[in-house]
């Protein structure tokens, strides 16, 4: 039995893993395959390696954490195809586990050559081909493509989980249906921001898209990132979302304030800008009239996060829908905190979290996708508070989307 995972995981420079959420997703289809007697052969890609010699892409200590979760041992193989995986597989017992190294070592395998799809599937005695790499389904590579012609080829069950739950939710969703989307580039989301223009009751933005959008409706964003080049799209979008809210019950919400610093550095000093309503620097001020700069992020400001009245409409907004789909975070979670768990421009996302996980009563479906979001809802423990975490980035968006991935359309089952 081969089985592709995608074991395309986070290391640091010591080579450590430092997010197992994918080895762990994958844990439940190779133990039944496991109870079933099968001889489990893995094959998964690691990064983006130049060439067979670049051994920071080995997949080498994933075989450690697999072996750890699975409780059993895992035999690594170094390489993915020729006689050392032929010898290894050759002779294996029932619910033994076997590892090859990272299968994009050859160009062959982005390349979805035939030949080499064969060769790996020839060398490693499958009978079967099982598809459980869900977050690389979207690529049409040989282990997601040509392998399908060289054994019967069906969905693992961390694929089936995630299409099931993302198809349903963007086919038939209990409504209202929420999408916050974050992340830095409109480019990026631009499919899934005209998909849900069709089909969600509500769209929240934040982010550093955000402020692409915030400079098309004239507000300063200082030294914000912006994607000078999607300002048209962003204006078309809130041209198209101001349409359909005549049309039907429809909010499209954008942030109103955030939380900027002159530098993306947990030393940074913080403060909040309401550029909309200007309650705080009316507050702060009092008697006194505020500045007029107040209530403006100035020229070397960068706005790293949505800011307390953003997230809190987000949250109240969920609280009135049946399903809510969050892909990209509200700020910069990756900067750490000098005290405590919450990094300085998390506090958004954190308000997001507190409302799906029904902090204010409610708590609706939530499905959750996006390498950025994932990382952070795994560094706060959180992976199992939520209906669905998605192991997928493009692959996640590509479905959302409503485009055909190549690595589920090659499989028997894929209906
Ligand atoms: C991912 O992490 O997005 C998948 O494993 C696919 O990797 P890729 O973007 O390098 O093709
Ligand atoms: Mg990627």
């Amino acid at each position: 039995m081969l089985l592709r995972a995608d074991y395309n995981v986070p290391l640091d420079e010591s080579g450590a893993i430092t997010s197992d959420f994918r080895i762990k997703q994958s844990v439940p289809t190779v133990k039944a395959l496991i109870e079933k007697g099968c001889k489990v052969v893995i094959c998964s890609h690691l990064g983006r390696p130049k060439d067979s010699e670049d051994k920071t892409c080995s997949l080498k200590p994933v075989a450690k954490r697999l072996s750890e979760l699975l409780g059993q041992e895992v035999q690594f193989v170094d390489n993915c195809v020729g006689d050392i995986v032929s010898a290894a597989t050759s002779d294996m017992q029932a619910g033994q586990v076997i590892l090859l190294e990272n299968l994009r070592y050859y160009k062959e395998e982005e390349q979805n050559n035939e030949d080499f799809a064969r060769v790996l599937v020839q060398d490693s005695h499958a009978e079967y081909f099982v598809q459980d790499g869900f977050g690389v389904v979207h690529r049409a590579h040989a282990s997601t493509d040509a392998v399908t012609h060289y054994a019967p080829a069906v969905s693992g069950l961390l694929l089936q989980r995630e299409v099931d739950t993302i198809t349903t939710v963007m086919d038939n969703p209990e409504r209202p249906l929420m999408a916050i989307i974050g992340g830095a580039k409109i480019a990026d989301k631009i499919d899934i921001i005209h998909k849900f223009l069709d089909l969600a009751d509500v769209i929240v933005i934040g982010g550093a898209m955000a402020n692409t959008f915030l400079l098309a409706q004239g507000i300063e964003v200082g030294d914000s990132l912006v994607d000078k080049d999607d300002l048209s799209i962003a204006k078309e979008i809130i041209e198209k979302s101001k349409v359909i809210a005549t049309e039907r019950k429809f909010t499209f919400y954008l942030p109103q304030d955030g939380v900027v610093a002159n530098k993306l550095d947990k030393t940074a000093v913080t403060r909040i800008v309401d550029w909309d309503a200007h309650v705080i620097a009316d507050i702060q001020a009092y008697p006194k009239m505020p500045a007029a700069s107040a209530s403006k992020v100035a020229p070397d400001e960068k706005i790293l996060d949505i800011g307390p009245f953003s997230g809190a409409f987000m949250a109240g907004a969920m609280q009135l829908c049946a399903t809510v789909v969050w892909n990209g975070t509200m700020g910069v979670t990756e900067t750490q905190s000098l005290q405590g768990p919450v990094g300085p421009f998390a506090h958004g996302s954190e308000l997001i979290i507190d409302g799906l996980l029904g902090s204010h009563g409610h708590k609706p479906f939530s499905v959750l996708g996006g390498g950025d979001t994932t990382a952070y809802i795994e560094e706060r423990g959180l992976t199992e508070n939520f209906n669905h975490v998605s192991t997928g980035g493009g692959a996640s968006l590509e479905l959302m989307a409503g485009k055909t991935l190549p690595g589920v359309a090659s499989l028997l089952d894929k209906a």
